[in-house]
């Protein structure tokens, strides 16, 4: 059965919200913190090693009950136990979306079809479990006998983000071996990736859902080359040893000249950008180890339990999403910051803005019309403390209302208390200052003796800072592999509460194909005598490029 169909700002909560939001809207948290003692407790919801404080919001317990109303009327309830239960909520590419089914316990039972697909996951895991284990011991060896010392992943979007993503988050558990992504169509990528490569230890996975993009078909055929190339003494039959592939399309797989014990399933019922949790997270359990791996996923199965069983008012994935429509729809607020305090999560953003935007920048509802509403926000974000040294004088100071998460830890990796809590004293006063901002009467005590009155007259306005800056404050006991799998599923979960309530299809992404199909076209223009139909624009640069390359 499918989601319900219902457009958001026809409930009444939505009309509440908006005559709520013209009452609140100019309110000061900073007056909301003085009102009540209890404030922070109220917003906080702790769960398992997660503190999640989101009392930094520009809201009130109405504003919350009204959102909380919104997801009521939204039927969210209902389309929570869809998304567990296999129902084709994808109706957009007729699938169901399983994501959560891949952390499941091996005695659970998700239909997909009619068929338990609890067994199939586990028949995989244990292929990785083997694999990896053989790799990372020694025994499983290159063409020439040797150990593998190098991985080179090679995919894009879901097939590269989200395993690149997590192999750096868990560096820190790392063992040996040295694991490389190539993702971009860009030969530069892979040959740069490749020049310092030993062919005899290294191991290549290819992870592509469709087995057809052209990115990570063009990025394997160019390695396969280099690997059989003059310089190498290898042969076809050493292909075996080396590649191996994790997709859908098996007939395409073995066309490659995959050996069948060297393809990892997975199913089309897995987004590719919820895909890390299956055999596209080959990489992680080789950068980190099966139990590593089996921890991530476990972790991610938690916040599943949690996300499924928890009342909604004490839901961290129901909460944080609607946190963000109150943003989005009632504040315009055009985009979110997700801020990580750990240099660890590098990657974090770039992963989430698949993840986010690839889902729920949807302008069509699921009644087929055009919204008339805001949907999908722009994500972006690096780690403080740099960030704070780039951009945050905007979120500061300037003209847009950006919500922003901060993920801290409590406790570093590397024991190093000093670097931790100057990391973290940063990370509170961001939040506090976002909060408080810097008032005239404070900016004119801190000039005053320093300088004539004159110059601070002439100086205040640019030193005051407005606040009344939203930011929900998670703070995790430690960066361990299942702590991240709880993260990414909180997130996860997020997506899809978001598009339950924007009457959305978050699991399909049409939107990336027309380029695709447009540069498969022009491709052809690059070589050919004359150029197709374009505009006057594409077709002088074609034309330019064409007579200036050598
Ligand atoms: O960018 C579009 C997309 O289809 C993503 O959703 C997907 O993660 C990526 O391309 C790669 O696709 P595949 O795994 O099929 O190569």
């Amino acid at each position: 059965m499918a989601l319900s169909n219902l457009n958001p700002i026809n409930t009444e909560a939505w009309k509440k919200l908006q005559l709520h939001h013209q009452e609140i809207k100019n309110l000061n948290m900073k007056s909301l913190f003085a009102e009540d003692s209890e404030r922070a407790d109220s917003f906080t919801i702790k769960w398992n090693d997660f503190y999640v404080d989101y009392s930094k919001n520009r809201i009130t317990p109405q504003t919350r009950s009204l959102l909380l109303q919104l997801a009521k009327e939204c039927n969210l309830e209902d389309a929570v136990k869809r998304y567990f239960s296999g129902d084709i909520i994808n109706e957009t590419e007729g699938r169901a979306v399983l994501h959560t089914a891949l952390r499941a316990k091996e005695n659970d039972t998700v239909l997909v079809d009619g068929k338990n697909v609890i067994p199939e996951i586990f028949a995989v895991k244990n292929k990785i479990k083997e694999f990896s284990n053989a790799v990372i011991s020694g025994s499983k060896k290159g063409y020439t006998g040797k150990a593998f010392t190098d991985i080179v992943n090679i995919g894009i979007g879901g097939s590269d983000l989200g395993p690149a993503m997590v192999t750096e988050a868990l560096q820190f558990y790392k063992n040996h071996l040295k694991v490389h992504f190539v993702s971009n169509v860009d030969g530069d990528h892979v040959h740069e990736t490749i020049k310092d490569l030993n062919p005899e230890t290294t191991l290549f996975i290819i992870v592509s859902k469709s087995f057809t993009t052209q990115e990570t078909l063009s990025n394997a055929q160019t390695i396969r080359n280099w690997f059989l190339s003059d310089t190498f003494t290898t042969g076809e039959n050493d292909i075996a040893g080396h590649f191996v592939a994790v997709s859908t399309n098996l007939p395409k797989i073995k066309e490659f000249g995959i050996s069948s014990e060297n393809i990892f399933p997975m199913w089309d019922w897995v987004g590719g950008r919820f895909s890390l949790w299956s055999a596209v997270g080959l990489s992680i359990a080789l950068a980190v180890g099966y139990d590593n791996f089996e921890e991530l996923l476990e972790g991610a199965y938690d916040m599943d339990v949690h996300f499924k069983t928890t009342p909604f008012e004490n839901n961290i994935p129901v909460i944080l999403s609607l946190l963000s429509i109150w943003y989005n729809n009632f504040f315009n607020a055009e985009s979110e910051a997700i801020i990580p305090y750990t240099q660890y999560l590098n990657r974090f953003a770039a992963y989430l803005q698949q993840g986010i935007m690839e889902s729920n920048g949807k302008s069509i509802d699921r009644d087929g019309h055009l919204v008339n509403y805001q949907t999908g926000t722009i994500i972006w974000g690096e780690p403080g403390t740099n960030s704070q040294h780039a951009f945050f004088q905007l979120i500061h100071q300037g003209t847009k209302l950006i919500p922003a998460d901060f993920i801290g830890f409590t406790n570093s990796l590397h024991k190093d208390k000093d670097h931790h809590n100057k990391l973290m004293a940063n990370f509170f006063a961001q939040t506090e200052a976002l909060l408080n901002g810097k008032s005239e009467t404070e900016v004119r005590s801190e000039l005053e003796g320093k300088m004539d009155d004159n110059t601070i007259q002439k100086l205040f306005p640019y030193k005051v800072f407005e606040g009344n800056k939203p930011s929900t404050t998670i703070l995790i006991d430690k960066l361990t592999p299942k702590s991240m799998g709880a993260l990414i599923a909180m997130y996860e979960h997020q997506i899809f509460v978001q598009g339950v309530i924007w009457n959305i299809y978050s699991y399909d992404q049409w939107g990336v194909e027309l380029g695709k199909q447009l540069a498969t076209k022009i491709l052809k223009d690059l070589t050919a005598e004359n150029i197709d139909n374009h505009d006057s624009s594409t077709r002088n640069l074609i034309r330019f490029f064409k007579k200036n390359q050598k």
